[in-house]
C-alpha cells in the first residue's frame, strides 16, 4: 500500500519528529488566536491566584494541536504533566489509582476522552467537580464507600468527537477551546517555522504552496515540508524551490487543494455511486470499507470546511463544489430532491 502522506494521522516514526517541530508555548503556537487569547487569560488568572487551572477541553480533528496544546499548558503552569487516554483506561479502578497519585497542581491529559469507559467517566465526575473519589470497599450489601480526597489538578480532555462526550462531561469542563482548521497563511507559518527548525532553505513561494496543500492540518504541513525536502535532497542539492515543491507533491499524489485519499474516497463514492447522495454513513462506509468512525471524525469535517460535502438529516449530499472538484457534471436536479430516503443518516 502507498504511505498516504496527506493523511492527518500520525504514524509511530513520525511522532518522533513532531516533538521536535512542537511549540512549546502558547508565543510559539500559530493561529487559533481566539483560543490562543482566552488560554492565556484562563492561565495568567490561576497563575496570578495561584491555583491550578479550571479543567480544559480540547477539541476538535486529528493534528490540529491538542496534544501541543495540552503540553503548553503545563509549562505555561510550569505544572508538570500525566499522560493518559480513554481506551487507556478500562475500568474505573484505572482512573482512581491515577488520580490518586496526582500531585497538587499537576495537569491530567486525557486523550480521546470520548472513548472512555462508563463507569470511570462517572468517577470523574466527582473527581472533576469535588475532588474527591468515592472508594467502594467490600462487596454486595455490605459494600460501603470510603471518600478520598484528590489533589486539586487539571483535567485537559481532548477529543475528535465533543458530539459523543455526555453533557454532564462536557459541562464540568471551565472551558472548552474548540480547534478549527488553519488558514493558507498560518500553515505557511508553520511552514516556514519547521524548515528553519530543520535548517531547511526553501523558497517563500514554495512555502506557501506546501501551506496551501495542507489541508488546514498543521500536522500535514510538517509532513509536506519534509517528503518535499527528501525530493529536493535527491533532485536539487537540498534546495527547495517552487518547482521542486509542485514535482514532489504532484509525484506523491497530493490534491491541488490537499485532500487525501480518504477524503477522495469518501466524496468520489458520494458523486459517482450514490449519485450525489443523500446518502447515510454506514451505507458511505461499507461503499469504501472503512469504519463509520473513521469517515466522521477524519474526512467529513474537511469536506464539509472546503464546501465539498453536506450533511443533512436524510444523509450526505455533495455539492456542485464538490461535484466541479472531481470535474463531474452537476445532476439538473438537485439531489435533495429526489431521493429516496436512507435510514441510517
Ligand atoms: N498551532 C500550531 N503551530 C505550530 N505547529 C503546530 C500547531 N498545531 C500543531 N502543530 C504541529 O502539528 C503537530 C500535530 O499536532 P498535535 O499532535 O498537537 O495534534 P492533535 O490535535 O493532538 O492530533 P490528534 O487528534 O491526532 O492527537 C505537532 O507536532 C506540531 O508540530
Ligand atoms: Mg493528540
Amino acid at each position: 500500500m502507498n504511505e498516504d502522506i496527506s493523511s492527518s494521522h500520525a504514524g509511530e516514526d513520525e511522532r518522533s519528529q513532531e516533538l521536535a517541530l512542537r511549540p512549546k508555548t502558547l508565543k510559539e503556537f500559530v493561529g487559533q488566536e481566539r483560543v490562543s487569547n482566552q488560554l492565556d487569560l484562563l492561565l495568567s488568572a490561576a497563575r496570578s491566584r495561584k491555583l491550578p487551572a479550571d479543567h480544559v477541553l480540547l477539541s476538535g480533528p486529528p493534528g490540529l494541536g491538542k496534544t501541543t496544546l495540552a503540553m503548553i499548558i503545563a509549562s505555561e503552569m510550569d505544572a508538570p504533566i500525566r499522560i493518559t487516554s480513554g481506551p487507556a483506561i478500562q475500568h474505573a479502578g484505572d482512573l482512581a489509582s491515577i488520580l490518586s497519585s496526582l500531585v497538587e497542581g499537576e495537569i491530567l491529559f486525557l486523550d480521546e476522552i470520548h472513548r472512555m469507559s462508563r463507569p470511570a467517566e462517572e468517577l470523574l465526575y466527582l473527581a472533576m467537580e469535588d475532588f474527591r473519589v468515592d472508594v467502594i470497599v467490600g462487596k454486595g450489601p455490605g459494600a460501603t464507600a470510603i471518600p478520598l480526597e484528590l489533589p486539586h489538578f487539571t483535567l485537559v480532555g481532548a477529543t475528535t468527537r465533543a458530539g459523543l462526550l455526555p453533557s454532564p462531561l462536557r459541562d464540568r469542563f471551565g472551558f472548552t477551546a474548540q480547534l478549527d482548521f488553519y488558514e493558507n497563511s498560518e500553515l505557511a507559518e508553520i511552514v516556514s517555522r519547521s524548515a528553519s527548525l530543520m535548517g531547511i532553505s526553501i523558497s517563500s513561494d514554495a512555502i506557501s504552496e506546501i501551506g496551501s496543500r495542507s489541508r488546514g492540518t498543521p500536522r500535514v504541513a510538517n509532513r509536506l515540508l519534509r517528503r518535499v525536502r527528501d525530493y529536493a535532497e535527491v533532485h536539487a542539492g537540498g534546495v527547495i524551490s517552487i518547482k521542486e515543491a509542485r514535482a514532489a507533491l504532484e509525484m506523491y499524489e497530493v490534491d491541488p487543494v490537499g485532500l487525501d485519499r480518504l477524503d477522495q474516497a469518501v466524496l468520489d463514492a458520494v458523486i459517482r455511486r450514490f449519485n450525489g447522495g443523500p446518502v447515510g454513513i454506514s451505507t458511505l462506509a461499507m461503499a469504501i470499507g472503512e469504519e463509520a468512525e473513521t469517515i466522521e471524525s477524519l474526512a467529513e469535517p474537511f469536506l464539509v470546511r472546503m464546501g465539498y460535502l453536506s450533511r443533512t438529516p436524510r444523509g450526505r449530499i455533495a455539492t456542485p463544489a464538490g461535484f466541479a472538484h472531481l470535474g463531474v457534471m452537476t445532476p439538473l436536479t438537485p439531489p435533495a430532491l429526489f431521493d429516496t430516503p436512507t435510514s441510517d443518516a
